[in-house]
Parts: C-alpha cells; sequence; structure tokens
C-alpha cells in the first residue's frame, strides 16, 4: 500500500490531480473514510463542536485533541493525517507552539499539524517545520478568532483582508508549510492564492479553483441537519435514517420483536 505524504500533495497539485480531505474523529470512522480512498484526514478541532457539543472550537484542550488523533491514526493504513493545534496551544509565543507540535506528534502518531493564522504564526511555523514536523496553514474563516470576527460570514470580501490573505498565504509557504486550508472566501481570491503558490490549497467554502477540498463529515453525512451554509454539499441524509432506525428499535424492543428466537441463544 502506497502512503500518502506530504510529498505526494505537492505532486498531485503539480499534475493537476484534486486533493480529497474529510474530518474524523475516531477509530470507527477514520478506517471507513481510509478504505474509501481518502487523501487526507483531518482531526479537526471542530470536534469541539461535534464531538464535545460546544458551541464554538474555542473550549477543545491539547489533552482532548491528542486523545482524538491517537484514536484516529490507529484507523489508518494510507492516509495522510493532520491534527489541528487547539485554541491556545500556540498562539502566546513559538516555544509553546513547538512544545505542544511535538506532543501531539509524540503522543499521537499523527503526521502532521494544523493552525490557523498568517503573519501572527509565521515564527512558530518556521520553528516547527525546523523540528521536522509536517504543517498545514489555515486562513480565512479561522473559526479559533470567532470573537474577533463576531460571526461565520465570507471572510476577505473586502480589498485590505483579501491583501493580508494573499501576502499571509506567500508566508506561510515561505515558511515551509506543505499545505494551506481555506475556509469561507470568495472563489475568485481562492484561485488567485492558489495559482500564486506552489503548494496546493485545500478548500472549504472557498470554490473551485483550490488544490484540494475539505469537509466536515457530520455535516457531508448529513449527521447534524441543522448546518447547512451554501457551500456544504450533503451525501447522506444519516440523521433522517439514524431516527428511523432508532425508532424502530425502540418499538421492537418495546413489543418484544426483538430479540427473536434466532436472535436468542
Ligand atoms: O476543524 C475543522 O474541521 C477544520 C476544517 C473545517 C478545515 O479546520
Ligand atoms: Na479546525
Amino acid at each position: 500500500i502506497k502512503k500518502i505524504t506530504t510529498h505526494t500533495l505537492l505532486k498531485m497539485k503539480a499534475a493537476g490531480e484534486k486533493i480529497s480531505m474529510i474530518t474524523a474523529y475516531d477509530f470507527s470512522f477514520a478506517r471507513l473514510f481510509d478504505e474509501a480512498g481518502i487523501d487526507v484526514v483531518l482531526v479537526g478541532d471542530s470536534a469541539s463542536n461535534v464531538m464535545a457539543g460546544h458551541e464554538t472550537t474555542v473550549p477543545i484542550t491539547l489533552e482532548q485533541m491528542i486523545y482524538h488523533a491517537q484514536c484516529v491514526v490507529r484507523g489508518i493504513n494510507r492516509s495522510l493525517v493532520v491534527v489541528d493545534m487547539p485554541f491556545g496551544s500556540y498562539q502566546s509565543n513559538s516555544d509553546v507552539a513547538l512544545a505542544s507540535a511535538i506532543r501531539i506528534m509524540k503522543e499521537s502518531g499523527a503526521h502532521s499539524i494544523k493552525l490557523e493564522g498568517g503573519e501572527e504564526v509565521v515564527e512558530s511555523i518556521r520553528r516547527i517545520v525546523s523540528a521536522g514536523i509536517p504543517v498545514m496553514g489555515h486562513l480565512g474563516l479561522t473559526p479559533q478568532s470567532i470573537y474577533k470576527f463576531g460571526t461565520y460570514n465570507v471572510r476577505a470580501k473586502e480589498e485590505a483582508e483579501a491583501a493580508k490573505l494573499k501576502k499571509d498565504a506567500l508566508l506561510l509557504e515561505e515558511a515551509g508549510s506543505y499545505a494551506i486550508v481555506l475556509e469561507k472566501i470568495p472563489a475568485s481570491l481562492a484561485q488567485e492564492v492558489s495559482r500564486s503558490l506552489t503548494i496546493p490549497t485545500i478548500g472549504i467554502g472557498a470554490g473551485a479553483g483550490c488544490d484540494g477540498q475539505v469537509l466536515v463529515m457530520h455535516d457531508m453525512l448529513g449527521i447534524n441537519n441543522t448546518f447547512k451554509p451554501r457551500f456544504l454539499r450533503q451525501y447522506l441524509n444519516l440523521q433522517e435514517q439514524i431516527h428511523a432506525a432508532v425508532t424502530q428499535y425502540i418499538s421492537d424492543v418495546k413489543s418484544g420483536d426483538f430479540p427473536s428466537e434466532k436472535e436468542s441463544y
């Protein structure tokens, strides 16, 4: 089996082959996605929302991210695993950032880390990369900054923010990042940024001009039917199917239909 590495992703961009990425937070789903042939599995700090039930990604801890990463890694044979550095584990200074990145790599067995931000985190990225840890960047709508933004609306619609994003993308590439997530920005801007870089961009709500796409598994599988942004393509309606299945199970238990003789010893 040929494992996906950060070098594979660079070659895919050069060859014009799109990169597929999905989030996972546990062993069972990670294994399913790996077996389906996904290129990259992201242990997203969206675990804070979809696993822990928090409203934002701010509360999830480094220990909790490491736990999810350990579970995911056990399900992976071929895909590249990238783990989000949670809020508070890298923003204060590059010593803290490096120490947190080392903990994630050492304790989880993942292949790389991701962190949010541009110029502000460039020194940290440089030091983490120098330590031998591949870094994925994340620009545009960076959810750890939700209290600064105030909303989850599209970012960089205005020229000043778009200009900073373009500059940040180049800084991230220069600092040694192997890829950059572009979240919820205009498609034209994402395409321009993608063309300006050698490293691949992976979009979410950033249009078709990116070198790859990422979706949160719960969103694309329809496990939470309340989150339906324009950028989301829902491939299943699992919420409906799970509701029907569990409703049937309850009714079978209540009626005594389950278990049958065949299901008994
Ligand atoms: O945490 C996450 O799921 C992410 C993706 C949306 C890119 O960062
Ligand atoms: Na994230």
